[in-house]
């Protein structure tokens, strides 16, 4: 396919506060997202990946001022950490977005005053809570007790009293016209329980929102009145436009608008399943077409705190385990959706258990056995066995059964699929026993090693978006040419009589040091 004929798909990960630095949390939304985008330029399609981070606000103002630093100096610094958090972890966007760049602050100027001319923002007056760490206003009935009496955000985050003038957009016209969105696009916001959480607070009723604030400077300031300044979930939600082009719709990368799929934590579903919908069917633009919440790491049974001091560096992570297992381990521990706990113990597990042994046996055991049976030399294919068959027809199953749990963001099921051939493959190992074959029937020995390189070929091209690094190694030691590992590619045999490199151990088994 050329690039124009190509299906286009938009991805975005959340942009990320440059209040303090990058976490394992962080480092896994952009894996995640990492996958998808992968899996889908597997399959052919012309892939706009995004990711950034988000610096206007209170609490970075805040966070700046702590470190002694003005805000953009500071901004500047944390920033460059994100995109080298997001360079350690192999995390191929397209762009990286900074919403002090002059091309988002023009978005975000344009965007308001489309909402002002379509009537959507008034100036009032705002009294109420709020969360800096959130950045977030609550209701009186939404706050709950803290341990000392004190009122808190339902997050946990402390919040002030405010009282200044403020702009407001009309969010409580709205409610109606998100319900009808959300009944005629029910794949909007998934999974179901967050679905129904939006669904809930859209029905229980919307009040205008508060979206500028008078009382701190570092922000995008309101056109027409510079004493307002945007407030930061506006400015920091318009990024997703400007990176696409917004306002200039004869920007080449306008064809992307709306995205495809905004990948989100599940605390930030209401911004970007309620507040962000509204916004754009005010401004008259279309609407992206999935928002997907996926749940939230602890550490070793405890949430992930400064206070803990349990913070886990997924650079240092990489470091010591290496980016595939670190990246496998995140994707396949925890259904993706939910909550899990990060552990030591289970990652260590998992690259032992199903890298080590599970995969990395079957190719050790296979490729050497052709390098040193076979002169490193490719067999050709040879009369079908049943068992034969029924392995290759579960490997060729595989790209279908794939295609649609990526559809549903469903890693950790897609990664099972996978998993189900391998161990098949290490069952037909065993039976077929091709080292015994050697002394007994060279030619069956040869057919055997054969299946099992068109196995090993199936697997590797379909978990590169996992791990890029170790399956590339894969597919060099199975001699496939860079240009033909795409999902197409699969339909095409290998040539018999390639040869193959030595082939060198891909997953070390780990041993912990004492
Ligand atoms: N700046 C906003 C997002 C604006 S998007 C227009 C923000 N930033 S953040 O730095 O707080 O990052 C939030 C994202 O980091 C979450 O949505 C989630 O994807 C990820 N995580 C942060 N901590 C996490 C865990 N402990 N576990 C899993 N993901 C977590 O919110």
């Amino acid at each position: 396919m050329t690039e124009t004929t190509k299906s286009s798909f938009y991805l975005t990960t959340p942009i990320y506060y440059v209040n303090g630095a990058p976490h394992i949390g962080h480092a896994y939304t952009s894996i995640a997202a990492d996958v998808l985008a992968r899996w889908q330029r597997l399959d052919g399609r012309d892939v706009f990946f995004l990711t950034g981070t988000d610096e206007h606000g209170q609490k970075v103002e805040k966070a700046a001022q702590e470190a002694g630093i003005d805000p953009q100096g500071f901004s500047d610094q944390v920033s460059a950490s994100f995109r080298a958090m997001a360079d350690a972890m192999g995390v191929s966007y397209d762009d990286f977005i900074r919403t002090t760049e002059p091309r988002h602050k023009a978005a975000c100027a344009e965007l308001w005053r489309r909402l002002v001319s379509s009537g959507q923002i008034y100036l009032g007056h705002y009294e109420g809570w709020y969360a800096v760490r959130d950045e977030a206003f609550y209701g009186e009935d939404e706050l709950v007790a803290g341990p000392d009496g004190s009122r808190l955000a339902p997050s946990g985050a402390p919040v002030e009293w405010v009282r200044e003038p403020s702009y407001f957009f009309r969010l409580s016209q709205w409610q109606d016209r998100l319900l009808a969105f959300y009944e005629a696009n029910p794949d909007f916001i998934s999974p179901t329980a967050r679905r129904n959480e939006v669904l809930s607070f859209v029905r229980g009723g919307l009040n205008d929102l508060s979206v500028s604030r008078t009382t701190f400077r570092w922000g995008v300031p309101v056109p027409g009145d510079p004493a307002h300044i945007m407030y930061v979930w506006l400015d920091a939600l318009t990024n997703y436009l400007s990176a696409a082009g917004f306002p200039d719709e004869a920007a080449p990368r306008w064809r992307y608008w709306p995205a495809d799929l905004h990948l989100v934590g599940k605390e930030i579903v209401r911004f970007h399943a309620v507040y962000w919908p509204a916004f754009l069917m005010a401004a008259g633009l279309a609407v992206p077409h999935r928002v997907y919440s996926h749940g939230w790491w602890t550490v070793e049974g405890e949430k992930m705190s400064k206070s803990v001091g349990n913070v886990v560096d997924p650079v240092a992570l990489v470091g010591e385990f290496g980016l595939d297992a670190v990246r496998f381990f995140l994707l396949r521990e925890v259904p993706f959706g939910n909550d899990g706990d990060f552990s030591r113990r289970a990652l260590i597990g998992r690259m032992n258990g199903e890298l080590a042994n599970d995969l990395g046996n079957l190719a050790q055991r296979s490729l050497s056995l052709i390098n040193k049976n076979l002169d490193g030399v490719l067999p050709a294919r040879g009369p079908m066995t049943a068992p034969d068959s029924v392995l290759l027809a579960a490997v060729e199953a595989l790209p279908e059964l794939l295609r649609a749990r990526f559809a549903r963001c469903a890693f950790h099921e897609a990664l099972e699929e996978v998993w189900k051939v391998i161990r098949a493959a290490n069952a037909y190992i065993d039976h077929q026993a091709p080292w015994a074959l050697r002394k007994t029937d060279t030619v069956r020995m040869g057919e055997v090693l054969r299946v099992l390189a068109d196995v090993l070929r199936g697997v590797a091209t379909l978990l590169q978006p996992f791990m890029p690094g170790a399956m590339g190694r894969m597919l060099d030691q199975l001699g496939v040419p860079e240009t033909a590992r795409g999902l197409d590619d699969l339909r095409a045999p290998l040539p018999a009589g390639t040869m193959l490199p030595a082939p060198a151990g891909i997953f070390p088994r780990y041993v912990e040091k004492a």
